[in-house]
C-alpha cells in the first residue's frame, strides 16, 4: 500500500528510483511518479539546479515510458519516487506523487493519511492553488508556509500541525544534498551505503545496494545527506540512532525463474519452514524453546487466556493457533481480527497474553491492537516476518517467522511459518501443563517432516493444475472443514477469491446445512478438505449430501483413501500427519489450486487488484 523510494549519492538517481518501485509494486498501487534534482556543470560551473517531475496513472512501466519518451531526469543523483494506492481522490495523474507547493521548488511523497486535512486546506487560504484532490498535497503547502530556508526545520514546524500518520520524504530545488524523511505511523528505513542513502517503505528496495539499515521511528525526522543522516524528534532533540544488518538477501527478492513470485514463494516453503523451526525446540525434551517469548516459567504457568491477533491469512494462521494452545496448553485462546479488536474493548488484562501476528508487520488494524493491548496490561509478543518492522519493535518480545521476503500480494510462505510458530508456542506452554514427553516428540517429528512432506505435494502441482483447468470457468466455490481444518478452508477461500476473483465462501462442514446447501448445484464446485483426523466420518458425511445435490466436489484426502477416489475423479492426496499439523500440510493443495486457477485466467496473480500487501492505512 503505498510505496516510498528516494535516493541521494554517486549514481544516476533515476534507475534505481524506478527499479525501488518496482520492488515495492507487490505493496499494492494504482499510480505513481517520481521527481529528481539535478544540477548541471556549465564550464566547470554549476547552474541552478533543475527539478524535474513525471507522473502517470497505472504500471511502473507507463512511468518508465513516459521518462524515456520526454527524455527527462536523466544526469540527477537525487531523487523521491512513489506508488500510490489511492485513498482521497481518484486515481489520476494530478493526485499522483510526488506533490509540489506553489513555487514549484519542493517535492514531497507521502504515505499515510493526514486527518485534518480539510482543516489545513481552510488554514492556507485561497493563496495555495491546489492541483490534486489529496491530503498529501496538502502537506506539501503547509511546509511551503513554514519553509524560510531550512528544510528539515520548515517540515518539523509544518508537521506539528499534522493530525494522522505518515511516512514522508521531501526534496528542495534550493538543497541539492539533502533529503528530508520524516515518519509517524508509516513505515520508512533509509540504507546506509558508501556516500550515497536509500530511503524505502521497506527493506526491499536497497537490498541489491546494501543491507545495512536505520529504521526510523515514529516521531523521527531525518535529514539524509550523501555522507551523514542526523535523527532528531518532534522537539528537534538528537535522537541516536542504530545501523542494523539484514539477513535477507537480494536473490530471495527475486522470481528466480518462476512466472510469478507467488509460485516461488509457493515452492519455497519446504526451505523457509525449516528456518522456522531451526533451533527452536528440543527432540529429545519434546519441548519447544522460542527464546523470543521473555516469560519466565512461573510468569506462563499464570496465563490465563491466549489472545491473537491479526488480520487476513494471518488471522487464519492465528486461528490455528487458537486450536494448538486449546488442545497442547488446555488455554483458552480467541481470535480477533485486528479492526475489531482494537474497538470492541476487549477483556484483557495481566493474566492474558497476547499475539499481535504479521507478516510485514506494519498493518495499521493489528497495530492498533496490539497498542490496546499494552494499554490494558497484557504480555504482547510479535509473531512477525519482517525484521524490524513497527510490530516486531513495539512487542514486548516475539518471533521472526524466517520466511524471507514475500513479494506475492497473497500470502503463502509466511501462512505457513506462521502456523508452524505458532505450534511451537502451543507447545511451549504446553509442556509445562498437560503435554508429556511423547506428546511432544510426536507433534515435533510431525513438524519436522512437514517440509519433506510439502515438497511431495508440489511435486504433484500438475495434477492439481489440471484440476484448475477444469473448473477455472467457475463463478462461485465453497470450502468446507471441520476442526483445524476450517481454518484451511478459510485460508484456501481466501486465496482463491483474492487472486483469481472466483466468489467464494468457507464454512465449517457442520454448518453447511444451515445456508450454503441452499446454493449447491452442478454448477457450484465444493472443495472439501476430509483427511484423516476425527472429523474425517463427519466430513463424509457431508461429502454424500454435496453429491446427493449433484454439486462437484474436489476431495484433499489423506494417500491410500480409497473411498475419496469412488466418490469424485477429483482428489488431491496428501501426505498423512498429526491433526494439529493438518494445516501445514492440507493448505498448500489450495494454494497451488487458486494459483492455477487464477494464472490460467490471466489474471495478475502478484498484484490482484484492489489489494495491498502491507495495509497500513485503517
Ligand atoms: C493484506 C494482504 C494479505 C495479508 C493481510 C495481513 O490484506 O493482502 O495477504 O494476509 O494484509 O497482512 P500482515 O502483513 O499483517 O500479515
Amino acid at each position: 500500500m503505498c510505496g516510498i523510494v528516494g535516493y541521494i549519492g554517486k549514481q544516476p538517481a533515476l534507475p534505481i528510483l524506478l527499479q525501488g518501485l518496482r520492488r515495492l509494486e507487490y505493496r499494492g498501487y494504482d499510480s505513481a511518479g517520481v521527481a529528481i534534482l539535478e544540477s548541471r556543470k556549465q564550464n566547470l560551473e554549476y547552474s541552478s539546479p533543475v527539478l524535474e517531475r513525471v507522473r502517470s496513472v497505472g504500471r511502473i512501466d507507463a512511468l518508465d515510458e513516459r521518462v524515456r519518451q520526454g527524455g527527462k531526469l536523466t544526469g540527477g543523483t537525487l531523487g523521491i519516487a512513489h506508488t500510490r494506492w489511492a485513498t482521497h481522490g481518484w486515481i489520476t495523474e494530478e493526485n499522483a506523487h510526488p506533490h509540489t507547493d506553489c513555487t514549484g521548488d519542493l517535492m514531497l511523497v507521502h504515505n499515510g493519511i493526514i486527518e485534518n486535512y480539510r482543516e489545513i486546506r481552510a488554514r492556507l487560504g485561497e493563496r495555495h492553488a491546489l492541483q490534486s484532490k489529496t491530503d498529501s498535497e496538502i502537506l506539501a503547502h503547509l511546509i511551503e508556509t513554514h519553509y524560510k530556508g531550512d528544510l528539515r526545520a520548515a517540515v518539523s514546524s509544518a508537521l506539528q500541525h499534522a493530525c494522522g500518520t505518515y511516512g514522508l520524504a521531501v526534496m528542495h530545488r534550493a538543497h541539492p544534498d539533502e533529503i528530508v524523511a520524516a515518519r509517524l505511523g508509516s513505515p520508512l528505513v533509509i540504507g546506509v551505503g558508501d556516500g550515497e542513502h536509500f530511503i524505502a517503505s521497506d527493506a526491499t528496495p536497497m537490498l541489491p545496494y546494501t543491507k545495512r539499515v536505520i529504521f526510523l521511528n515514529d516521531g523521527e525526522i531525518a535529514t539524509v545527506f550523501r555522507d551523514r543522516l542526523p535523527v532528531v524528534n518532534l522537539k528537534s532533540a538528537i535522537v541516536d540512532k542504530h545501523i542494523e544488518e539484514l539477513d535477507w538477501n537480494d536473490e530471495q527478492a527475486q522470481k528466480q525463474g518462476y512466472p510469478h513470485f507467488m509460485l516461488k514463494e509457493i515452492f519455497d516453503q519446504p526451505t523457509v519452514l525449516k528456518d522456522a523451526i531451526r533451533g527452536r525446540f528440543n527432540m529429545e525434551e519434546g519441548a519447544a524453546h522460542l527464546g523470543g517469548l521473555n516469560m519466565s516459567e512461573d510468569e506462563m504457568r499464570a496465563v490465563k487466556r491466549v489472545s491473537l491477533i491479526a488480520c487476513g491469512t494471518a488471522s487464519y494462521a492465528a486461528m490455528v493457533g487458537k486450536y494448538a494452545f486449546e488442545r497442547l496448553a488446555g488455554i483458552p485462546a480467541e481470535i480477533d481480527v485486528g479492526s475489531e479488536f482494537r474497538y470492541r474493548d476487549p477483556i484483557v488484562d495481566q493474566h492474558t497474553l497476547v499475539f499481535a501476528v504479521s507478516q510485514s508487520g506494519e498493518t495499521a488494524d493489528t497495530l492498533a491492537a496490539l497498542r490496546e493491548a499494552k494499554r490494558k496490561g497484557a504480555y504482547v509478543r510479535g509473531i512477525v516476518n519482517v525484521i524490524g518492522s513497527t510490530i516486531a519493535r513495539e512487542s514486548d518480545g516475539g518471533t521472526y517467522i524466517h520466511a524471507g521476503p514475500e513479494i506475492a500480494v497473497a500470502s503463502t510462505k509466511a501462512y505457513t511459518n506462521m502456523v508452524a510458530v505458532l505450534l511451537l508456542y502451543a507447545l511451549q506452554f504446553g509442556r509445562l501443563r498437560r503435554v508429556t514427553v511423547a506428546t511432544g516428540q510426536r507433534l515435533l517429528q510431525a513438524i519436522t517432516k512437514a517440509p519433506g512432506q510439502i515438497e511431495t505435494i508440489l511435486s504433484r502441482g500438475g495434477d492439481i493444475e489440471r484440476i484448475a483447468q477444469k473448473y477455472k470457468g467457475i463463478e462461485h466455490a465453497l470450502y468446507l472443514g471441520r476442526g483445524i481444518n476450517f481454518p484451511v478452508a478459510l485460508e484456501g477461500s481466501l486465496k482463491l477469491k483474492e487472486i483469481s476473483y472466483i466468489h467464494s465462501e468457507a464454512y465449517p462442514g457442520g454448518e453447511m446445512k444451515h445456508g450454503p446447501i441452499a446454493l449447491l448445484s452442478k454448477n457450484f464446485p465444493v472443495v472439501a478438505i476430509a483427511t484423516q483426523d476425527q472429523m474425517y466420518s463427519k466430513m463424509c458425511s457431508n461429502i454424500e449430501e454435496i453429491r446427493s445435490r449433484r454439486a462437484p466436489v474436489i476431495i484433499v484426502a489423506t494417500e491410500g483413501d480409497v473411498w475419496a477416489r469412488e466418490l469424485s475423479e477429483d482428489v488431491i492426496y496428501v501426505p498423512p500427519t498429526m491433526e494439529l499439523t493438518a494445516p501445514l500440510i492440507n493448505t498448500i493443495p489450495l494454494q497451488l489450486l487458486a494459483y492455477y486457477m487464477a494464472a490460467l485466467l490471466g489474471r495478475d496473480v502478484d498484484r490482484p487488484r484492489n489489494l495491498a500487501k502491507s495495509v497500513t492505512v485503517e
